[in-house]
């Protein structure tokens, strides 16, 4: 997506400037206007929101919001999709820079997937059994699919339970998950299931490069996508950071390689880690396999208790897409909301995400069949 340069003057704010406009328009519009950020946006973006959390508990802050007309959304353009999808028409979702976007939503376009869904069936025994679910790291239109299609909608927290309930309803039930392998393979074989049944498919080779054997036999198929922030923690890294302190507790986020979740302590989604470095031993050492912004935060936060945490990696792996979001680009946002108040019809809002209702009805099926079904695992 485009996003034009921003006027001079918001390129040329101080921090301190940014936050005081920020704060200005924060206090005139108090409840008319929610901000929420993701935990890998910066400290001074994060700061300024009303909600942190990660894709699911954002999810489902967005759906609750009733008096908010504005929901501000300080994350990725998959993330503010969602939002605007679980909102009322009345509520406006608005992203501080369209060009914060995620590559591995970018790795699953429509067609593709569409394609690979009546080659799938074509090959099956059984095509009623085929059910997809995606990753909420996708685009819109990939949720509709799933939406219409009887699947469902995953994030990192809940993709097991989800997993779960597709099997108890259908032990035959073969899955089609979408964009990230990684997260596929790793919930599923801690579910048990052998990686030789869990084939990927490449959109860009005949038949996603496989033969029918293997989709007879398989009963996830992966699509051939990563994130590439958690794709480069490696096993080097992990035996590194053992030999360097032999107590470290090594923690990993699901979006990483197979090999890499395998040899860690533990696997966690962006709410695990941080509830279990959070209750973590005083005095424990943490090397944490995820987006640096949250945990060089984790660590700040940690110091008090004497618990060390440190990115498994050396060099930063940031998410640049998220980066792009940063106190100017939310000032000037903010800035233009008011000056829209004061005159919408001069004044048009910038940077509103507003999905289709033709995608925006069957990608909320999806959304909302993972919130309840999340809701009601929880209960359990
Ligand atoms: P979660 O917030 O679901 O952990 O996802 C991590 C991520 O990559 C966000 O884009
Ligand atoms: Fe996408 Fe990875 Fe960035 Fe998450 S961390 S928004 S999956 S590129």
């Amino acid at each position: 997506m485009y996003q034009p340069p921003l006027p001079q003057k918001y390129q040329e704010l101080t921090d301190i400037q940014a936050d005081q406009i920020i704060s200005a328009v924060k206090d005139r519009l108090a409840e008319r206007m929610v901000i929420l950020g993701h935990h890998y946006q910066r400290d001074n973006v994060v700061k300024h929101a009303h909600h942190a959390g990660d894709s699911l508990e954002l999810s489902k802050i967005a759906a609750r919001q009733q008096k908010a007309e504005f929901i501000v959304f300080c994350g990725v353009h998959f993330m503010a999709e969602s939002a605007d999808i679980l909102t009322a028409d009345h509520q406006k979702v608005i992203l501080p820079d369209l060009t914060a976007g995620c590559s591995m939503a970018d790795m699953a376009e429509i067609d593709q997937v569409t394609t690979c869904w009546d080659a799938l069936k074509s090959q099956m025994d059984h095509p009623n059994n085929l059910v997809p679910a995606t990753y909420v790291n996708s685009t819109a239109a990939i949720k509709a699919f799933c939406g219409q299609k009887n699947g469902i909608c995953v994030t990192s927290s809940n993709c097991r339970p989800i997993f779960e309930h597709i099997w108890d309803h259908n032990p035959q039930a073969l899955i089609l998950f979408l964009p990230d392998q990684h997260l596929g393979r790793n919930t599923a074989f801690n579910m048990g299931v052998p990686l030789e049944q869990m084939p990927i498919w490449d959109p860009y080779q005949k038949n996603g490069g496989l033969n029918s054997s293997q989709i007879t036999h398989a009963r996830v198929i992966l699509w051939k996508g990563f994130c590439s922030v958690h794709q480069e923690f490696t096993t080097q890294q992990i035996e590194k950071a053992r030999k360097d302190d032999p107590a470290v507790n090594i923690i990993v986020h699901p979006e990483c390689p197979f090999e890499v979740a395998q040899k860690a302590d533990y696997i966690g989604s962006t709410a695990l880690i941080i509830k279990t470095i959070t209750n973590a031993p005083a005095s424990s050492t943490w090397a944490v396999g995820t987006e640096i912004n949250l945990v060089n935060r984790l660590a700040e936060k940690m110091k008090k208790q004497n618990i060390k945490v440190r990115s498994l990696s050396n060099t930063p792996c940031l998410c640049e897409t998220m980066y792009r979001i940063d106190p100017r680009h939310l000032a000037w946002l903010l800035d233009s909301l008011a000056t829209h108040l004061d005159n919408p019809n001069e004044n048009p809002l910038p940077n509103t995400i507003d999905v289709p209702n033709n995608i925006k009805h069957p990608a909320r099926l999806a959304l909302q069949r993972m919130i309840d079904i999340t809701s009601a695992a929880e209960k359990k």
